[in-house]
């Protein structure tokens, strides 16, 4: 099958290869799924569940991208809830060669069923914002109707995805991000924006929860905002200083099946948009990755044309 391959962890998206590799044999509670779209993040480059696995090992050549919508075309022993031929999308481990492929194999309880009207397209490019999304804001940062959400980086994948669903939850929702992102932060929900590169992020006064997509000195500023008994949730890594009356929480996403279904039923009756910049192809995915033109929003790779 065509994949593409990292094996030099200092060359980061320049040193992506398009190879061909053996299909991948479904393990215990694997399925083996046809890969239609598949999304990439590209900080997965410098985790080192990219390079090593659960032992330490060298992995190398690895596949990047976890995000995949697709077709199972095999389980594996034990494998139950899913059949093949069956449409699915969701999220890999992010120890096991991943979804920029022809094919892939990944354990049943990672993936949900894709309803036959939802684009591979659409599909692919929601596992990792939507569920990020969701997890930060209700499981982490306990959102609730009425309160205030500091939403960084309001137009990119993540953040476009958090400013809907905490609109939805009742919440009031401050986008930030730079000045050109404007009209799409409100596009997508915010009620307010502010532009991290001309204003003060300090005049938005307090908020109940900060959901921090950027880090660094935004991170630390942000730590003030959060009013006595709020939340700052990252997504970038350790909190570097945490709210002096509230709770910091960092974490990495989860695959949820159910999670999965309450996203994709949102984009079926049009309560979530998708956030996609780009649409490549497996073939011109390693150009694509490497482009120096800015996008905002998700860039999937249409593997099956
Ligand atoms: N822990 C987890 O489980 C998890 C899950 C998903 C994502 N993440 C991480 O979250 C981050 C965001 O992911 P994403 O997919 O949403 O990326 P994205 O689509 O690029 O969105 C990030 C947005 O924030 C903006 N931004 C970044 N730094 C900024 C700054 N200093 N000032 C103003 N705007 C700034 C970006 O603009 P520019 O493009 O112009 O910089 C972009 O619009 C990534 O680092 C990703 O690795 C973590």
């Amino acid at each position: 099958m065509k994949a593409i391959v990292v094996t030099d962890q200092a060359a980061g998206t320049a040193g992506m290869t398009l190879v061909e590799r053996p299909e991948p044999e479904p393990a215990l509670n694997d399925v083996v799924v046809q890969v239609h779209a598949s999304g990439f993040v590209p900080t997965e480059l410098s985790w080192p569940s990219t390079w090593t696995d659960r032992l330490g090992r060298d992995r190398t050549p690895s596949i990047p991208g976890h995000e995949l919508a697709g077709v199972v075309t095999a389980l594996g022993y034990g494998t139950t809830g899913l059949s093949v031929g069956q449409r699915v999308f969701g999220l890999t481990d992010w120890t096991r060669d991943g979804t920029l492929a022809e094919y892939v194999a990944v354990e049943a309880r990672n993936l949900a069923p894709l309803p036959g009207d939802v684009d591979f397209t659409v599909a692919a490019s929601l596992p990792i914002s939507g569920l990020t999304a969701w997890q930060g804001l209700f499981d982490h940062g306990r959102l609730r109707a009425g309160q205030s959400v500091l939403v960084h980086g309001a137009a990119g994948a993540v953040g476009s995805t958090v400013t809907q669903l905490a609109r939805e939850a009742g919440a009031y929702v401050i986008g930030t991000g730079r000045a050109a992102d404007r009209q799409k932060a409100l596009d997508f929900g915010a009620q307010e924006f502010v532009d991290l590169e001309n204003d003060a992020l300090e005049d938005i006064g307090g908020v109940e929860l900060v959901f921090d997509v950027i880090g660094g000195e935004i991170g630390r500023r942000s730590a003030g905002l959060v009013r006595a008994g709020g939340t700052l949730v990252s997504v970038v890594g350790p909190v570097e200083t945490r709210p002096a009356d509230g709770l910091a929480v960092d974490f990495v996403v989860e695959a949820d099946r159910a999670q999965l279904g309450e996203i994709v039923q949102r984009v079926r009756d049009g309560r979530l948009r998708t956030n996609i910049g780009n649409v490549t192809t497996l073939d011109d995915a390693v150009a694509t990755f490497n482009s120096t033109k800015r996008t905002t929003g998700k860039t999937v790779v249409r593997v099956r044309p």
